[in-house]
């Protein structure tokens, strides 16, 4: 049975939800699944903007067939050659043997890579700048590179003045039956999400962020068709607003993000003193993870969002707790920049962990470290106290700066 949306003139969602799914990529944990959209315009041509993964193959080709009738698909826009989006088009190739597949050259190299049967006369290639159209409607593409693969690209639709914008502006998590952002009241929990989807999928390529987000400004856009998650109609600022944050890796709120690893606790309780001291001093939405029962795509994501680290963990054999050096080699792999830290370091009778997470968080741009760099053996004493209260002193006289 299909299942489409018209969303606006001649334009149609045909995507759909993956609710089976646990991980994405195979790395990245989702509580409610993944959307995976595409689009159909019906002019005097035919055109689809983006496939959909194999999982939901049956459903996408479905809606295809609902929604052409005895109409044939023309053409293909690839604006990105992920195979979350492009694993269906074989299929499609069989229904449509005609079709042609638009993509720059990259994107025409990596389809041919992943699809060795779409033969090459099959495809067209664009560049930046060039324009194509079905009739009524005319395209504009803008390269939009390593947002999120090097052959990334948006398309413009100056008839509808909609962007196209691939994984830019998307989210985890299956739609929910509203497809438009406007139609969901509790916009925190999806900006949470959102969140999590760009700093963990797109979040070391802030620069390139940045450069897609110039071009969109040269542009009059009406609405924001992104292949995860909602689609944009109104208040398109409030997500475009916080993309230049997160590109140019500036925090959403002065905050403090406490992560910790710890073994037996004790760590844990350092952690959990330093957050209540800092609260009675009145600093807000604080966030406190254990880094062995968090995965690392949350507590990157409030990294992203708040000002201030607290990184607290213990030393295991003689190097630093495994899934604290994930969680800081991530936050380096995603280009963090721009925070302060503050460090606690455990080790019963030769204390490392101090010294190994300084050294990660110097590779970090404009980190700066609040002192005191607290050492425990085992368990806190009355000296480590003392120091606590000194270090939520500080986090909060920088909070307030
Ligand atoms: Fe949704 Fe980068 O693919």
């Amino acid at each position: 049975m299909h299942n489409i949306i018209n969303i606006a003139e001649d334009l149609y969602w045909v995507g759909g939800n993956d609710r089976r799914i646990k991980l994405f990529e195979n790395l990245f944990p989702l509580e409610n699944g993944m959307a995976y959209n595409s689009y159909v315009i019906l002019d005097q041509k035919t055109i689809l903007l983006d496939g959909v993964d194999s999982a939901i193959k049956n459903q996408f080709l479905e809606n295809i067939s609902y929604l052409l009738q005895d109409r044939k698909l023309d053409y293909v826009i690839i604006n990105h050659m992920e195979p979350d989006h492009c694993s269906v088009f074989f299929d499609l190739m069989i229904l449509y043997p005609e079709i042609k597949f638009i993509g720059n050259k990259k994107t025409i190299e990596l389809l041919r890579q992943f699809y060795r049967n779409i033969p090459l006369e099959n495809t067209i290639v664009i560049k930046e700048n060039d324009t194509f159209s079905t009739g009524k409607h005319n395209f504009t593409f803008y390269m939009a590179p390593m947002v999120h693969w090097p052959e990334t690209m948006v398309t413009y639709d100056n008839y509808n003045k909609v962007i196209f914008s691939a994984d830019a502006f998307g989210s985890f998590g299956a739609l929910n039956g509203n497809i438009f952002h406007d139609m969901i009241d509790d916009k925190e929990q999806y900006l949470s999400e959102a969140r999590r989807y760009y700093t963990n999928i797109v979040g070391k390529y802030g620069a390139q962020t940045l450069n897609l987000i110039k071009k969109l400004e040269t542009l009059e856009v009406n609405m924001i068709c992104p292949l995860h998650g909602v689609v944009w109609r109104e208040n398109l600022t409030e997500i475009i607003d916080k993309y230049r944050l997160w590109a140019a890796y500036e925090p959403e709120e002065n905050s403090v993000v406490v992560a910790y690893g710890s073994v037996y606790g004790n760590t844990e309780v350092i952690a959990e003193k330093i957050a209540f001291g800092l609260s009675k001093r009145g600093v807000k939405n604080i966030k406190v993870f254990d880094v062995s029962t968090t995965h690392y795509s949350y507590i990157l994501s409030e990294i992203f969002k708040k000002s201030h680290v607290v990184l607290a963990s213990c030393t295991y054999s003689n190097d630093l707790f495994m899934n604290m050096e994930v969680l800081l080699k991530d936050t380096i792999a995603h280009s963090m920049a721009n925070r302060k830290f503050a460090i606690v370091e455990n080790g019963s009778w030769a204390p490392q962990s101090g010294k190994l997470m300084k050294a990660l968080v110097s590779i970090m741009k404009n980190t700066e470290i609040i002192g005191p760099v607290i050492t425990v053996k085992s368990t806190g004493s009355c000296e480590t106290e003392c120091e606590i209260e000194t270090l939520c002193d500080n986090i909060y006289a920088s909070l307030s700066n």
